[in-house]
Parts: structure tokens; C-alpha cells; sequence
């Protein structure tokens, strides 16, 4: 939900920041700015459009050399997409610059003060008066004792309400760039003579890896060979330099056309990341050492709620399913958005599980603080190491995924499914599960990566069968238990990536009530592994067949009974029917992948959308 980076050091600064925005375009899209600072005087570019458009703007504008610019790429909440709503937004004097990730909630009453005291306002943004706010301040200041450029920033972010990730610069401060948080990610690069603040830090790849992930009320002041941060809540900022463990290309596309192909593809040695070091074969379990929870705290959690927002709560509702059938211990799931306004009484042994790939969301975020408030055991779940979510927890478990880049989540689900399984067997191990269950797990476990490499060497089988539907307008996905899961995930891929209409469903309630939607235009797709429930599967395909709904069924592999109620048919292998969810996602991710280029629509950064969406 938008992107900042901001560079100061040795390098020319426009194709470091356009550099920086291109691989935070995920963040958001619908405009792009940078401003920078040469010989005393700001210069500010900004576009409406894609980076793309930013990039050609900037090269029809040649500039002295500059080495030091903010910049930000923009997903809108307050004011259209524009020109004039594009950020970098300046103070009235003109000498001030701010890009800013977040939303600012009391910005109309600051903004009508601001009017009523003679300040004009060039866009509808809740930044710009923040930029009103700091270049305010930093008046008042000159006046009076406290003349840093950080300190006018800290006077102004006191009395705003609402998150913020911040990179500020002023003319009177050459050299310097003030970097703030609260609620947004920001992280600071440390360079040789050269520092970076960015949203995220995987932008960072190609020129460091040495980070300090910023905590909620950090101020930083970056200079090309030094850095500061204090906090605005403490007398002193404790921080770390951490070193990113990624390798340089990490965060590249490489030969693949589109990010999101690229991480379906990568998935086999997603499973083998999310597994590596966990599985106990000796005593048939796993082992989770970030848990934070003693054998005796283990055995003791009466039940487990699970919160997350869209693949993640997905996610979530597979390992609910998993964690009550197989590990005895009551799970359930909610929308992170919903849970933290409810008043849910719940036993005192319940733990919390917040699922975010970003581990930014803030929603699962604000589900994640409120359940601590209540005093419960929180874990985390996430992919992003250093993120907010995960710095929270009690406790939890890294993905280990990598920079999942796309904008629609595909191996984040299956690295989410597949640590809920690990969890499962854990605790399960722990009750009643006996050791020969455990031990078929481990095996369908290690087994997994190359049955998804299996899958995806039939994408073009995939790929005909998508381009075949893809003028649909809209879709149903049904699957049973836990296949009801991956229907609702293989209909939000399909929806935001394609634009098609499409919606999951429990299989059994097709006859309450969607049947009535079923005609020769709306295909079906169905999940039908040959497991307990496949002959109520079977009646489900024939209610869809007897309205003369068009059929694709996601089937076990030699099962060629199938082929005669499906009109369409994708295999996938065997393995325990708790881990299934993790097979069967994959063709119906690489389904969606393909109806959407077959429409050619802009896979990677689908309309109206942002990978990390950090406001409620
Ligand atoms: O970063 P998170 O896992 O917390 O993100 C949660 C959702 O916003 C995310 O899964 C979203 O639904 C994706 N666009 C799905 O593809």
C-alpha cells in the first residue's frame, strides 16, 4: 500500500529511486513521484500512471546530477489518482518534501485549521498537510530552541492520528533525509557511504543487504556515511543490523513472463524452505523451535484461533481443519477485520495464530494487538522477516518463502498450509495422533515438492483448458471440507487476477440455493479427489451436468471415472488428504494465471489493487 524510497550517498539518485519504485510497484500503482535535492534546491517530478510513465517523464526533464531524493509510488486512499494527488507533496514554502505510506485519520480538522491560519492546499491528500504540518513546525522551531529538521518532524507526527511511514527532506538540510514510522513498514539500508530508507527491503537487494527494520515511533536521520534513530516514545532507540538472507537475484523475475508464474513455479522449493529442519522423523513429529511454548504449554491449548485476511485466512482455514480433525484440538478461523471488533468470550487456553505473508496487514494486525490486550498467547505466521506482525507475536514461525512479488499470493498459501501442517503434526503428536499417522505424514511431506514439480509440468494442459473458459463471465468453484478452502482461494485468484467473476463454495450447498445460477455459460469447477466424500462429489457434478453447467474437475490422479461427469479434467497426485489442499491449489493457481493472460490483463499488478495493504 504504497512505496517510499529514499537514498542518499554517492550514486546519481534518479535511477536509484526509479530503480528502487520499480521493484516496489507492487506496493501500488497509480502514480509516481520523486523529488530530489542538488546545489540547495528541491526538484520535484511526478506522474500519474505506472513507473513506466514516471521513467519517461523524468527522462525528458535532464537535471544537474543530484545525490540524494525521496520517492514514493502510490496506491490512492485519500484523493484520485493524478498528478496533482502523486506524491512528493511539498510545505507552503515550497523548501520542504514528504513521501508518506499510511493514512493520516484526522486530517480534515488539521487541514481546516491549517486553511483557517492562510495555508493553500494543492491536492486532496492527507500528506500534503502533513508536509503543512512539519514545514510548520520546523518555522516554529527556527523560532524557537529546536532546530532539527527530525525534531520538526517528531512535533508534527504528535498530533496526527493514523499510520505513517515517512521520508522528509528540506532544502536548508542538504545532505540529510528524516525517516519516520508508525504502523507502515520502513527499513533502513546501510550502504558503504550510501544509506537507504525503503518500504520494504527486498527493493534493497541490489545494493545491500544490511537493514535495520524501524520500530513503530522510530525518527531516523540518514546522511551518506551515518545514520541515528531515536525513538519518539523512549529516551533511547534500541535497533539491530540485521543481514538479509536473500540471495541478490532473489527478488528478480527472471525468464518467467509475469512474477506470479514465477512463484508457482517456484513452489516445489517452497515446500522444501517451509519443511527444512522441522520434521522429526525419530519421534514421527516436527519440531517448531520459534514457538515460544514449553511441551506442558502445548498440551495445555484448548483451542486455536486463527485470524488473517484473503490466502492468508484461507490458509488458515485449511490449517483449522487440520488442527481439529488430526490434532484434536478445537480451531477455528475469522476475518482478522472482523475479530478485533467482536467481544468473543473464549477460554483462557486459547492461542492465537495471525497469518500474514507481509506480516504488515492491518487488519491482522489490529486483530493481533487486540487479542494481546486480552491478555492471549499470539504466534505469528508470516513470510516478511522483521515485520511488524512477526515482531509482535509471542512467537511463530517464518515462511521462508522469499520475496513472494506478485501481487496475487500463490506460494505463500501453500508455505502457510504446509506450517500448519507442521503445527498439526506437533500438537497432534502431543494427543492422540499414534506415531505410524505421524510417520505417513512426514513421508507425504517429503514426497510433496516433487508432486508439485508433477503439476507444473502439465501447465499446458492447464493452459488450453483456462483459455477454453476465459470468456466466461462468471465462474463457480466448489470443493467439500478441506477442499472448501482452496474453492474460496481459487476463486479470489481467479477474480483478481482475470476480473472474472467467480465465487467458493461448500460443494453440498450448490442445491440451497447457487444452483440457480448453473447454465451452459457459467462453468463449474470442481474439487474431487478420490477420498471419503468423492461419490457426494460425484452427485454434486451430476445436479451441475443435468442444468448443462459446463464442468472441470480437479481429480486424483488414475482416476478415470471422473472422466465421465467432468467435461474437463486435471489430475493431481495422491497423498494424505490433510496435505491435498496443497496439491490441488496449484493447477487451479496456474488456471487463473492463464484465463488472465489469455484476457490479457496486467497479471502482476491487477487493477485496483496492492500487495500489502496496510490500512483498515
Ligand atoms: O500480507 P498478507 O498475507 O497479510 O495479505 C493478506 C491479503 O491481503 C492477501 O492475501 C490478498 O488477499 C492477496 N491479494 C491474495 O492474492
Amino acid at each position: 500500500m504504497c512505496g517510499i524510497i529514499a537514498y542518499v550517498g554517492h550514486r546519481e539518485v534518479r535511477p536509484v529511486l526509479l530503480d528502487g519504485l520499480s521493484r516496489l510497484e507492487y506496493r501500488g500503482y497509480d502514480s509516481a513521484g520523486l523529488a530530489t535535492l542538488a546545489d540547495g534546491k528541491l526538484d520535484i517530478l511526478k506522474k500519474v500512471g505506472r513507473i513506466a510513465e514516471l521513467t519517461r517523464h523524468v527522462a525528458s526533464k535532464p537535471r544537474t546530477p543530484a545525490f540524494q531524493g525521496i520517492s514514493h509510488t502510490r496506491w490512492a486512499t485519500h484523493g484520485e489518482p493524478s498528478d496533482a494527488n502523486a506524491h512528493p507533496h511539498a510545505d507552503g514554502t515550497g523548501k520542504l518534501v514528504v513521501v508518506h505510506n499510511g493514512v493520516i485519520e484526522n486530517f480534515q480538522p488539521l487541514k481546516r485549521k491549517l486553511e483557517a491560519e492562510g495555508h493553500l492546499f494543492a491536492s486532496a491528500t492527507d500528506t500534503e498537510v502533513l508536509a503543512h504540518l512539519i514545514g510548520k513546525a520546523y518555522q516554529a522551531g527556527m523560532e524557537g530552541s529546536a532546530r532539527r529538521l527530525s525534531d520538526a518532524v517528531r512535533t508534527a507526527l504528535s498530533g496526527i492520528k493514523g499510520t505513517y511511514g515517512v521520508a522528509v527532506m528540506h532544502e536548508d538540510f542538504p545532505g540529510l533525509i528524516v525517516g519516520a514510522r508508525r504502523g507502515s513498514p520502513l527499513v533502513l539500508g546501510i550502504g558503504e557511504g550510501e544509506m537507504f530508507l525503503s518500504s520494504d527491503a527486498t527493493a534493497l537487494l541490489p545494493y545491500t543487504h544490511k537493514v535495520v527494520y524501524l520500530k513503530d515511533f522510530d525518527v531516523t536521520e540518514i546522511r551518506a556515511d551515518r545514520f541515528q534513530i531515536e525513538s519518539m516514545t523512549h529516551d533511547t532507540a534500541d535497533y539491530q543490523v540485521e543481514e538479509l538472507d536473500y540471495a541478490p537475484d532473489a527478488a528478480e523475475r527472471g525468464a518467467f513472463a509475469h512474477y506470479m508464474l514465477k512463484e508457482i513455479h517456484e513452489q516445489p522449493q517452497t515446500l522444501e524452505n517451509a519443511v527444512r529442519g522441522r520434521l522429526n522423523g525419530e519421534e514421527s513429529s516436527a519440531q517448531l523451535g520459534g514457538l515460544n511454548l514449553t511441551p506442558a504449554e502445548l498440551r495445555d491449548i484448548d483451542r486455536v484461533i486463527v485470524l488473517g485476511c484473503g490466502t492468508a485466512l484461507h490458509a488458515g482455514m485449511v490449517g483449522a481443519q487440520m488442527l481439529e480433525n488430526m490434532a484434536f484440538v478445537a480451531a477455528e478461523t475469522d476475518f482478522a477485520s472482523e475479530f478485533r471488533f467482536k467481544n468473543r468470550p473464549l477460554p483462557r487456553n486459547t492461542i492465537f495464530f495471525a497469518v500474514s505473508q507481509s506480516g504488515e496487514t492491518a487488519d491482522t494486525l489490529g486483530a493481533l494487538r487486540e487479542a494481546r490486550r486480552k491478555g492471549f498467547r499470539c504466534l505469528g505466521i508470516c513470510n516478511s522477516v522483521g515485520s511488524t506482525i512477526a515482531r509482535e507475536s509471542d512467537g511463530g514461525m517464518y515462511m521462508h518463502a522469499g520475496p513472494e512479488i506478485g501481487v496475487a499470493a500463490t506460494k505463500s498459501f501453500v508455505s502457510q498450509v504446509a506450517l500448519f501442517g507442521l503445527l498439526t503434526l506437533t500438537l497432534g503428536r502431543m494427543r492422540q495422533m499414534s506415531a505410524s499417522t505421524g510417520s505417513k505424514i512426514i513421508r507425504s511431506f517429503e514426497k510433496l515438492p516433487d508432486q508439485v514439480r508433477k503439476i507444473l509440468a502439465g501447465e499446458e494442459h492447464i493452459a488450453a483448458i483456462a483459455r477454453k473458459y476465459a470468456q466466461a463471465n462468471s465462474m463457480l468453484f466448489l470443493g467439500r471440507q478441506y477442499n472448501y478452502p482452496i474453492a474460496l482461494e481459487a476463486a479470489l485468484k481467479l477474480k483478481e487476477i482475470s476480473y472474472i467473476h467467480a465465487a467458493g463454495f461448500p460443494a453440498s450447498e450448490l442445491k440451497h440455493g447457487i444452483i440457480a445460477l448453473i447454465d451452459p455459460a457459467t462453468p463449474t469447477v470442481i474439487l474431487c479427489p478420490q477420498d471419503s466424500l468423492y461419490e457426494k462429489n460425484i452427485s454434486t457434478m451430476q445436479e451441475v451436468r443435468a442444468r448443462k453447467g459446463p464442468i472441470i474437475a480437479v481429480a486424483t490422479e488414475g482416476d478415470e471415472e471422473i472422466r465421465h461427469h467432468a467435461d474437463d479434467v486435471i489430475y493431481v497426485p495422491r497423498t494424505v488428504e490433510m496435505l491435498q489442499p496443497i496439491l490441488n491449489i496449484i493447477p487451479l493457481q496456474l488456471f487463473a494465471y492463464h484465463a488472465a493472460v489469455a484476457l490479457g490483463r496486467d497479471v502482476d499488478k491487477p487493477r485496483n489493487l496492492a500487495k500489502s495493504v496496510t490500512v483498515e
